[in-house]
């Protein structure tokens, strides 16, 4: 991309420009339930490059967006106007936006139409929008519409929903579809401001991740309602979100609830009444949670991933309803997000680490806090397991937490290694440096560089400059440059040890090993992390697709433990991976129907995978359930699976 003006396109790289963020957000002080906290002000954004976006911030950037869209059922698309408020360099002459399959249909200021060019696409990134501005501030409309095809997007029929009555829509941005739906600067390091008018027809609800200035909508055109919106706190754009169905609100507590279809409401509501607590022991370790309410979306069952952390509103998969409350460590996870991602921000996806690691960590904090040290260290190991597991799949370049994702999907650096393996190098810091001075230092990181966009680097230093304080001891001892720059694990890393697990342990070599009857009896008084340690027992040495079990042995542990009818969604996952690497036909049914019945690409994605790699058996039963569930999947979910079994004709 070639800049008008030489001088300036010499700060492409890391140049920091001295830019406050606070000159660029209206900061109306207001207080209240369900009112985000004012912004603080970060001292300076040190732009770095993206490889993923093709907006060039230092030399112009969105820093609000207002959308003005309509929601069109009948056509698959969002239609309207997008305008962004822009900061420009002296002389800039263009700004740049990402778009990916969006249909621009003109670009105007204030004063009217402005010149405009599409350039190449590229994969996965889509195509850059340059925009002549005549002016350094300012505003540029954008009229557009979607695809129905948008990678963000996906529309549901009425058949989809768990209502089966009307038609739903939702979005996922993380990490680069942002600009399949709406125009705009779609980089990690890039925060905005957004506010938003939505018009739906008139029985459907609309919810964003922002505050909701008109909850029950306004009268729009004839058979339509207009919601609004608007979120202050400045945000990446992969955090703007929108849903919109029929959907119900149920209090969960002071400040925070649930949203659903009316359906699903009583559940959704008897399985989170820990929300408002989990909140309460985030802000007691780490400082005020600052973004006002919090509240769930659970969206009907394609939605592609556990939870997203959309901020006021964490968007999840209703498969964490499990009717026990054991998979909540999940709303910990996406509340913690509200710190770690929301607030510091990993600045490009190679520093995905930041978001996720972190976020793990702080997770486990939180359900220590609620649920107590023994949950939280069976959570901690089942962890490690992961981890051992993907540090024995993955390339080795591919296990640094450091990544170079140039010219990869940014989805490929979604491993347990950002995960996991950040969340045990935090884990090893604590130990050595005691809780007290770890949470101290964690509490003032997020203080320090709230709202603005962080590189490992950056964190390296902070960590050197507040925690570690030139002590040549500690700074050995603790092998950061190991952690984060080599593969693997340094050797200072620790296994967590869990004795709610030895019993566990103990029944697996019985059966496993020694062919003894399945456990019923523990098994019953086994909770659900117990259960996904049991099943995730493999004989030493274990590959891929190779079978330990006789078909009588997994007969016996099915009818034994009943398994094939689990409702945990977790188990129910582990139980058919066994299953189906045995090629074992009672579980059949059972896949399939699990297959069709939701969309959550961290359980559809290894059943097809497994079922793949056993042959023509596999195979034929993979095709033969594609082409009847891909049309229920979210773009994200199936454009992982077609990589495998293929696009179904
Ligand atoms: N932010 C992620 C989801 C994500 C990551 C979406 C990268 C797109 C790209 C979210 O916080 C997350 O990690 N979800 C996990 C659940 C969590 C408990 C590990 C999931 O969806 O499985
Ligand atoms: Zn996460």
């Amino acid at each position: 991309m070639a800049f008008k003006l030489a001088s300036v396109s010499t700060l492409a790289l890391t140049a920091a420009l001295g830019l406050t963020m606070a000159a660029c957000t209206s900061m109306p002080g207001w207080s209240g339930a369900g009112t985000a906290a004012p912004v603080q002000a970060p001292a300076q954004v040190q732009w770095v490059r993206d490889v993923h976006s093709h907006a060039r911030p230092e030399i112009a950037r969105v820093h609000h967006v207002d959308l003005n869209l309509k929601a069109d059922f009948d056509r698959r698309m969002l239609a309207g106007t997008a305008s962004l408020s822009i900061t420009a360099e002296e002389g800039a002459g263009e700004i740049i936006v990402d778009i990916r399959d969006l249909d621009i249909h003109g670009v105007r200021s204030d004063d009217g139409p402005l010149d405009y060019t599409i350039g190449e696409e590229s994969p996965f990134i889509g195509k850059p929008l340059i925009i002549a501005i005549p002016f350094t501030e300012g505003r540029i409309h954008i009229d557009y519409s979607t695809r129905p095809d948008a990678a963000a997007l996906q529309w549901l029929t009425p058949e989809q929903t768990a209502g089966g009555e009307q038609p739903y829509l939702f979005s996922q941005g993380q990490a680069i579809l942002t600009r399949t739906w709406i125009p705009t600067q779609d980089s990690p390091g890039i925060r905005q401001s957004y506010s938003a008018r939505i018009v739906v027809p008139e029985d459907l609800k609309a919810v964003m991740s922002a505050e909701m200035l008109t909850p029950e909508g306004e009268p729009a055109g004839p058979g339509e309602r207009a919601y609004r919106f608007r979120l202050d706190n400045p945000v990446p754009p992969y955090l703007i979100a929108i849903g919109v169905g029929d959907i119900a609100f149920a209090s969960l507590g002071e400040r925070t609830g649930v949203y659903t279809e009316p359906s699903m409401l009583e559940a959704a509501r008897a399985e989170f009444p820990a929300v408002e607590s989990m909140v309460e022991e985030a802000e007691a370790l780490y400082g005020p949670y600052l973004w006002g309410r919090y509240d769930l979306l659970v969206l009907p069952p394609s939605f592609p991933f556990g939870g997203m952390e959309n901020p006021r509103l964490t968007f999840a998969t209703p498969t964490i309803i499990a009717g026990d409350q054991s998979l909540v460590a999940l709303v910990a996870h996406e509340l913690a997000h509200s710190w770690s991602g929301n607030l510091v921000t990993n600045a490009t996806w190679d520093d995905f680490w930041l978001n996720e690691g972190f976020t793990v960590y702080f997770e486990n904090r939180i359900m220590e806090a609620v649920y107590g040290r023994d949950r939280a260290m069976q959570e901690q190991v089942l962890g490690w397991e992961d981890l051992q597991g993907e540090l024995a799949d993955l390339p080795p370049e591919d296990t640094r937490l450091k990544l170079d994702l140039a010219g990869r999907d940014p989805d490929e650096g979604m491993t347990n290694i950002a995960y996991e393996k950040g969340a045990f190098f935090l884990r090893t810091i604590e130990r050595i440096v005691g809780r007290d001075r770890f949470d101290a230092w964690l509490k003032g990181y997020f203080e320090r560089n709230a709202y603005r966009p962080m590189t490992t680097a950056m964190f390296l230093e902070d960590i050197r400059t507040h925690l570690i304080q030139g002590d040549a001891a500690l700074e050995e001892a603790l092998m950061m440059d190991a952690w984060v720059y080599q593969p693997g694990l340094p050797s200072n890393a620790m296994a967590p040890v869990s004795q709610a697990f030895d019993p566990v342990d103990a029944a697996a070599r019985s059966v496993f090993v020694e062919g003894g009857a399945p456990p019923q009896s523990l098994w019953q008084g086994w909770n659900t992390q117990q259960r996904q340690r049991f099943l995730a027992w493999r004989p030493e040495g274990h590959q891929a697709g190779q079978d330990w079990l006789s078909d009588a042995q997994l007969k016996a542990l099915d009818e034994g433990l009943g398994l094939s009818a689990a409702g945990n969604s977790e188990v129910l996952f582990a139980w058919l991976q066994i299953a189906m690497t045995h090629r074992y036909e009672p579980a059949v049914a059972p896949t399939e129907a699990f297959l069709k019945g939701m969309g959550r690409r961290k359980f559809v994605l290894p059943l097809f995978q497994t079922l793949w790699g056993e042959g023509e058996w596999g195979r034929d039963l993979a095709r033969r359930i594609y082409a009847e569930a891909r049309p229920l999947y979210h773009p994200v979910t199936s454009n992982s699976v077609d990589a495998v079994v293929g696009v179904p004709d």
